[in-house]
């Protein structure tokens, strides 16, 4: 989809659809005053108040050299428990996005009329999407222009929208692609075409160079696929001198599909299993926006990539695992294999010199009990950099919830035979997967994200279709950006 601005004057732009927001609370926007009776019909007949969701399509517009004029409901805008904000507004959009495409609408002219230019362009595009790839034939329809009608100095806000839009699309491109398709080789092959596109650097390990480093912990779980895994990083370095000492890591969980191994899941939904890589996959996309938004600090990515089956080869429970930092861990549960590839990138991120930082990983189905398909779990060993990611997470309109990690839940994780173990039993799963990472962060200020809950779109909505979300890009890409030393 082409996304453009321009100025207007808005009675000139010719699109399938010229379309405006419409409070519920406040008067129309000056540019539909021609169409001032037909809305106070509208509105006094109840069939549209500027509630959200309501949409009401007028053809052929006096006045307008748009086909349609399309008003939108937005809601109260003073709401304090409802307001309308720039998550609302991507909503918005996106919904009326949806709405038109499948009336066959191809060009949208939506007057900005002082929203942010960002949020529009991203409501756009997340809402344009569908993860239909692998449809011969589909009846989806697509725009194919959203043009922002707003002033020129807005250019750079809507630039953005647009890169941060793509970024997200790019993550549910990878997070949709199947198990068959999306191998760690071809994870890490679509990482470095990306990288190299936008000239980071780009290292792929193979599993000799991870076995040279000792990382037993990650090559366990690996052990049983027929695919070899990969080690992706991808490097961000600021142009110019960099002043601050920080470096943030944005870690990955790449496992591009989970059967459980030989401690299998049951068949039931074992097809979701192909989003167990949307972590990485976020990751991967939070670079692609970073590579184009360039922030002030060097951001590097790391995402263990691997695929975890069973067979003659896979590793077993009672197995013991030596992860890269030198712990060693007995494997209860062949299942939770999230926990072992992340030690072994954590440990491997602060030895290349990162001192903050993040990870993202569909880690428990326990996450999804507690918190739902709402709120991405959040854990930390540090206040201060939970609060950094809150602050991003907040501004973004990715919903998170600051979940405990005091050092009681430590005893679940006690091995007879090893200085740990996998699982940490029946309750307070996310919070014992969690403790088992931070064993590894040590001092470092870490976050983790639980997204097990919040990845995958179990049904659509108004605003974004069914399958992956793409979570976690704005919020990893507006930390980058606005980070502080
Ligand atoms: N990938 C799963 C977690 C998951 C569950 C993600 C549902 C998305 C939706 C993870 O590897 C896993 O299987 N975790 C186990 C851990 C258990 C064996 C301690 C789980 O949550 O059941
Ligand atoms: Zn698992
Ligand atoms: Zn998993």
């Amino acid at each position: 989809m082409e996304i453009k601005l321009v100025a207007g004057p808005f009675d000139q732009v010719q699109a399938d659809a010229l379309v405006a927001i419409v409070m519920e609370d406040s008067a129309a926007p000056a540019e539909v005053s021609g169409a001032a009776s037909w809305l106070l019909d509208l509105r006094t007949s109840g069939e549209f108040t500027g509630k959200p969701g309501e949409i009401a399509i007028l053809h052929q517009p006096k006045g307008l050299a748009a086909k349609r004029l399309v008003l939108v409901g937005g809601g109260k805008t003073g709401d304090k428990q409802h307001k309308f904000d720039a998550a609302a507004l991507r909503r918005t959009v996106g919904g009326a996005v949806r709405t038109l495409k499948q009336k066959g609408i191809k060009t949208l002219a939506f007057l900005l009329n002082g929203f942010s230019g960002e949020a529009a362009v991203e409501g756009a595009m997340l809402g344009n999407y569908e993860p239909d790839q692998y449809k011969t034939s589909t009846d989806n329809k697509s725009l194919d222009v959203f043009c922002v009608i707003g002033p020129a100095s807005l250019k750079d806000d809507v630039d953005r929208g647009r890169i941060l839009g793509d970024a997200q699309n790019f993550t549910r491109d990878l997070v949709n692609e199947p198990g068959n398709k999306l191998t760690p080789t071809e994870l890490a092959r679509r990482a470095k075409e990306m990288a190299d596109e936008l000239r980071l650097d780009c290292e792929i390990m193979d599993q000799d160079r991870m076995r040279q480093l000792g990382m037993g912990s990650l090559l366990g779980v690996s052990q049983g696929s027929a695919e070899p895994p990969a080690f992706i990083v991808i490097r961000y370095k600021p142009t110019g001198a960099v002043t601050s000492k920080d470096h943030l890591a944005l870690i990955g969980k790449g496992v591009t599909f989970d059967t459980g191994g030989i401690s299998i899941k049951p068949s039931d939904s074992m097809e979701k299993m192909k989003y167990d890589m949307a972590g990485g996959a976020a990751v991967i996309g939070a670079m692609k926006a970073i590579g184009q938004l360039k922030p002030n600090i060097p951001v590097t990515a790391f995402i263990p990539a691997v695929e975890n089956m069973p067979g003659g080869k896979a590793y077993r429970p009672g197995d013991i695992l030596k992860s890269l930092d030198g712990k060693t861990i007995e494997v209860l549960n062949t299942d939770a294999e999230g926990r072992l590839i992340l030690n072994d990138a954590i440990t491997y991120a602060r030895r290349m010199g990162c001192t903050h930082l993040v990870d993202a990983a569909t880690l428990t189905g326990a996450i999804v009990v507690a918190l739902g398909h709402v709120h991405i779990g959040a854990f930390t060993n540090n206040d201060a950099m939970l609060g950094r990611v809150m602050t991003a997470a907040k501004a973004e309109g990715e919903k998170m919830w600051h979940m405990p990690l005091d050092d009681d839940y430590k005893e679940l994780l006690k091995s007879t035979f090893a200085d740990l173990a996998n699982i940490g039993g029946r309750y307070g799963g996310a919070i014992s997967a969690a403790y088992f990472l931070k064993e590894f962060a040590g001092d470092t200020p870490w976050v983790h994200l639980d997204i097990a809950g919040t990845a995958w779109l179990d049904d659509a909505k108004p605003f974004m279709a069914k399958g992956p979300s793409g979570v976690g890009v704005r919020t990893f890409t507006k930390l980058a950006l606005d980070w502080k030393s």
